[in-house]
């Protein structure tokens, strides 16, 4: 019951994605390209006091009628252990800031402006087929960093993950420290993420993928 909570709200439009990249993918066939996806710090801006709703659609907080202001994205991808397998059960989650760069947090920037709409957080635990999925916004710049969404990857038993995907093309991600830290460009390249028009959507809404590949194997 506790786990359903997870995504009880959203389960139609998630459900759709789900079988969509399920088919797509043929575990295994390219375990050996795979490239294992570089852990970046967690940063400061954690939640210091969570959402009321933590489930994986950001755009609306429990039952409000009023969505979140930005680009809609659908973000998905899969967890993977090192062998390109899906990892069962991981928990998925995710922070950013709003459209105005405030997150939700005490000591964000532009607090002042921050969207009450904005979830900020959300949670997905992983099923059989290692898919997550989110419905959030693109990511916006704020002072000092590039657009990019902060991942957390918990799996049982292993120490906690966190990463970033970026927006691929955006020009911040020049200058951004976190993003050059990262010198092998083949890394580099992993956790940056097309935000892509959703071919069958009429109002503009955006479609992304970012594969997390995990450098252990679970025991099963
Ligand atoms: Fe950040």
């Amino acid at each position: 019951m506790e786990s359903n909570n997870l995504f009880r709200t959203r389960r139609h439009f998630l459900s759709g994605l789900a079988i969509g990249s399920a088919a797509l993918f043929t575990p295994g066939v390219f375990a050996q390209k795979l490239i294992q996806t570089p852990r970046q710090t967690e940063g400061p801006f954690y939640p210091d006091k969570m959402p009321l709703d933590t489930d994986n659609d950001l755009l609306i907080i429990n039952d409000s009628i009023t969505p979140a202001v930005g680009a809609v994205t659908y973000l998905s991808g899969r967890i993977l252990n090192s062998r390109g397998e899906p990892i069962r059960g991981a928990l998925v989650e995710i922070w950013q800031c709003d459209n105005n760069g405030a997150y939700l947090h005490t000591g964000t920037v532009n607090k002042d402006k921050r969207d009450v709409n904005f979830q900020g957080f959300g949670r997905f635990m992983t099923g059989s087929t290692g898919d997550y999925m989110f419905r959030t916004i693109k990511p916006v710049p704020y002072p000092g960093r590039t657009p990019h969404i902060h991942f957390a990857v918990k799996v049982k038993g292993q120490e906690k993950f966190t990463t970033q995907c970026y927006v691929k093309g955006d020009p911040g991600n020049e200058k951004d420290s976190i993003l050059k830290n990262i010198r092998d460009p083949k890394l580099r390249e992993s956790i940056l993420v097309d935000f892509a028009p959703l071919k069958q959507s009429r109002i503009g809404e955006l479609s992304a993928r970012f594969d997390i590949v995990l450098g252990f194997t679970p025991e099963s």
